[in-house]
């Protein structure tokens, strides 16, 4: 019996040496190993033997079954590291390659102007402001000269809001808050969005974007004003900019003007663009008026000003031909992915 056990054991040894994955093996240990198993069948045949047979046959048999299961659960852990391995192998990810596919976006029009103008003035040495598009009555319009009961208020639709406060029509209220905070002298732009309660049509929004300009210091004239503005166009338009100015009315500056440039496209001639004028309006400016520089806590004996408040919707819908204002807040990536 104990041969009978021994060539039993070897046999099964080497069917599972054999074995070429876990189900080969597992039917061999079913077989072998299991409850109804084999070396379980010697295992019944033992109470027929004498005493001393059945020790020795006793130890032949739990031996078989000790190597047996030592080379099940060698040979198991094989299989289950090579499993591993493959899956490691074909589920192998790498995160860094960029997804297929993708375009990437792009700045919308209006963002790439500002940028631009923002570099323009910064390389001039005029500090970037922001403001609150949520304004105080006071920094919209009294401070710049607009008290309760002046016209210039009927000009700009205004959407007022609870305690005093309206969404701001214009940049302008930042040149009050660059006053009080930086005092003089002083060389600001304040690029943003502005508001008015106006009927949308192609060139009509209730959203639109301004970027208003401010320097004050000593001896500031008419000028300086063109200088910075001759600087920004041919800044804008990359060439020689042929520039007038026409008086026009603001509260907040005296002498204000209309800024207009020769047309870029019949050269001054005339054509529909420019209505057969030669010129194309393109900026209100002026130097800043006295009121104003009070409320910003200068003092109008010592320092002057210009401003100015450039139109920043106008301008990327005159660089880029675009006939409907509402396009740029639209959204629409038909529109946008031409940038
Ligand atoms: N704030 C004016 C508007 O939105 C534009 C403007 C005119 C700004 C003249 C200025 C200026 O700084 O000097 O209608």
């Amino acid at each position: 019996m104990i041969a009978e056990i021994e060539a039993l054991a070897s046999a099964a040894l080497s069917r599972i040496a054999a074995a070429a994955n876990l189900d080969e093996m597992e039917a061999v240990r079913v077989e072998v190993l299991g409850r109804k198993g084999t070396l379980a069948e010697f295992g019944k045949l033992m109470g027929k033997l004498s005493a001393s047979e059945r020790v020795d046959a006793g130890k032949a048999l739990n031996g078989a079954k000790t190597s047996l299961e030592a080379a099940f659960d060698i040979k198991k852990t094989a299989f289950e590291s090579a499993a591993l391995n493959e899956r490691l192998q074909s589920e192998w990810l790498d995160l860094t390659i960029p997804p297929p596919g993708l375009t990437p976006g792009s700045l919308h029009p209006l963002t790439q102007i500002q940028n631009e103008i923002e570099s323009l003035f910064f390389s001039m040495g005029f500090t970037i402001l922001d403001g609150p598009e949520v304004e105080t009555e006071f920094h919209n319009f009294d401070a710049l000269n607009i008290p309760a009961d002046h016209p210039a208020r009927d000009m700009q639709d205004t959407f007022w809001l609870e305690g005093g406060h309206l969404l701001r029509t214009h940049t302008s209220p930042v040149q009050v808050r660059g006053m009080m905070r930086l005092g003089p002298p002083l060389r600001m732009i304040a690029p943003g969005r502005v508001f008015r309660n106006e009927e949308v049509d192609p060139s009509h929004e209730h959203t639109f974007y301004q970027l208003e300009g401010m320097m004050v210091d000593r001896d500031v004239s008419i000028a300086n004003l063109l200088y910075f503005m001759k600087t920004l166009l041919s800044g804008i338009f990359k060439r020689d900019t042929t520039v007038r100015l026409r008086p026009g009315f603001f509260p907040f500056v005296e002498p204000g003007f209309e800024l207009d440039i020769e047309c870029m496209v019949c050269g001054g001639a005339g054509c529909p663009v420019c209505k057969q004028s030669g010129w194309v309006e393109l900026l209100p400016c002026g130097l800043v008026h006295p009121n104003v520089l009070r409320a910003g806590g200068i003092d109008p004996a010592e320092f002057g000003g210009f401003a100015f408040g450039l139109g920043l919707t106008r301008l990327v819908m005159m660089r880029y031909l675009i006939d409907d204002i509402r396009w740029l807040q639209s959204g629409d990536l038909r529109f946008l992915k031409q940038f």
